[in-house]
């Protein structure tokens, strides 16, 4: 696993080369650029000696230096990834910058800065089965139908891998009416149906292509759009999967709708903590109070279950320590209503923090997710 940020060591042959350099470097979460060079010589030499993540290159496909540079380093540092700065998009140019092993070419992109951050994802990401289920698995979980789980698990999982750049599966467990897909503008061609159906021969390889792509290092196992469908999915096929994401993955984040049922509980078993979202109202809390008596009775930890309450400022709310008196629980996270963005976010597909990380939703979903996080993931 890949936490910490990426660390960049530059060469600039132009000085607005080195403007590049220094204005996608500073618009980029998780990367720390080392310096910018200017001379091959000293480049290469630093290159040798810090053997840095990324090599960030103004490529210039006529500098004879720059192509037996690259030639070398290929070799001599192979397991940093060069990435290349260049203004042409001429196919020649770019075959021949794929010969000498770059592995991320930009040129020209519409929006520079999200292109590089991409690039840098897939870079900082690549697919890793590891022995053990090392991932941490995070439910998200509603006291009761709409009251913000999905958006909430959307963000968080946005978060953990656009935000921190760490490898994350979003999964939708809420089979009834699991939306995942359609808040992300995505019309799956797999789901957990072919989890199921495919259970006898069901490996990482073979889960990993059941996975649809939100953005780099983000990517989602949806619901079956019919809940019939869904009858196939067993409980054993929603142990085995999990525990295959958790192998390949930092964070599985788990939409796990609202209530119980016997898929549901066979991820919770696996979840070390489980966000219960409510609205603060008297429906709500007492929905809440329920759920947490439930999985009282199913003998799991008091640390398992936080609670989280969304549209905390709502008109005519129930206050802050009446929640955490009744559910005798401190509430892990206070998020406001925001009513036109979540409106927004779901009319265009896109999740809220990627088109407005700056209300207050956003901001109180960013904190819980640094919360979280920075926790160390051994309790619960
Ligand atoms: N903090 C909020 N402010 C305003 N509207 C919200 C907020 N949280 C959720 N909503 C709205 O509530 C509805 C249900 O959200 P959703 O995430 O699908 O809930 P659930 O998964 O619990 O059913 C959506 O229309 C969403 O826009
Ligand atoms: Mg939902």
């Amino acid at each position: 696993l890949n936490v910490g940020d990426s660390q960049i060591l530059a060469l600039q042959l132009t000085k607005q080369g080195g403007e590049r350099v220094r204005a996608l470097a500073a618009a980029s979460p998780f990367v720390k650029l080392l310096s910018i060079e200017s001379s091959l010589e000293e480049f290469e030499r630093k290159a040798l000696q810090i053997r840095p993540q990324v090599l960030l290159v103004e490529y210039d496909p006529e500098n004879r230096g720059l192509i037996d540079l690259l030639e070398r380093l290929r070799i001599s540092v192979s397991g940093s990834a060069v990435v290349a700065l260049s203004n042409s998009k001429e196919p020649e140019h770019i075959i021949r910058a794929v010969r000498l092993g770059v592995r991320e070419y930009l040129a020209e992109e519409p929006d520079s800065i999200q292109a590089f951050k991409e690039a840098i994802l897939r870079i900082r990401m690549p697919t890793q089965v590891s022995e053990e289920p090392k991932g941490r698995l995070f439910g998200v979980i509603g006291s009761k139908g709409g009251v913000g789980t999905s958006h909430l698990a959307i963000n968080l999982a946005w978060a953990f891998s656009q935000v921190m750049g760490q490898r994350v599966a979003l999964v939708d467990l809420d089979m009834s009416g699991g939306n995942e897909a359609f808040l992300l503008d995505l019309e799956p061609k797999r789901d957990w149906t072919d989890v199921a159906q495919n259970f006898e021969r069901l490996d990482a390889v073979l889960l990993d292509s059941l996975l649809l792509e939100v953005a780099p290092g983000f990517r989602l196992l949806a619901a079956p759009d019919d809940p019939v469908e869904a009858e196939e999915v067993r409980p054993n096929h929603v142990g085995a999967a999990l525990d295959f994401l958790a192998r390949s993955h930092a964070f599985v984040v788990i939409d796990l709708g609202s209530g119980l049922d016997d898929l549901n509980l066979v991820a919770i078993d696996r979840c070390e903590q489980m966000l219960m979202v409510l609205e603060p109202t008297v429906v709500g809390l007492k929905a809440a109070a329920r759920l947490v008596s439930l999985s009282q009775r199913l003998g799991h930890e008091k640390e398992r279950i936080r609670p989280l309450v969304n549209r905390a400022d709502s008109r005519g709310s129930i206050l802050p320590r009446e929640v955490e008196a009744v559910l005798n629980r401190e509430v892990v996270a206070w998020l406001p209503n925001q009513y036109p963005a979540l409106a927004e976010a779901a009319n265009i597909g896109r999740p809220v923090l990627s088109i407005d990380s700056k209300c207050k939703w956003s901001k109180a979903v960013m904190e819980l997710a640094t919360k979280l996080a920075n926790e160390t993931g051994e309790s619960g």
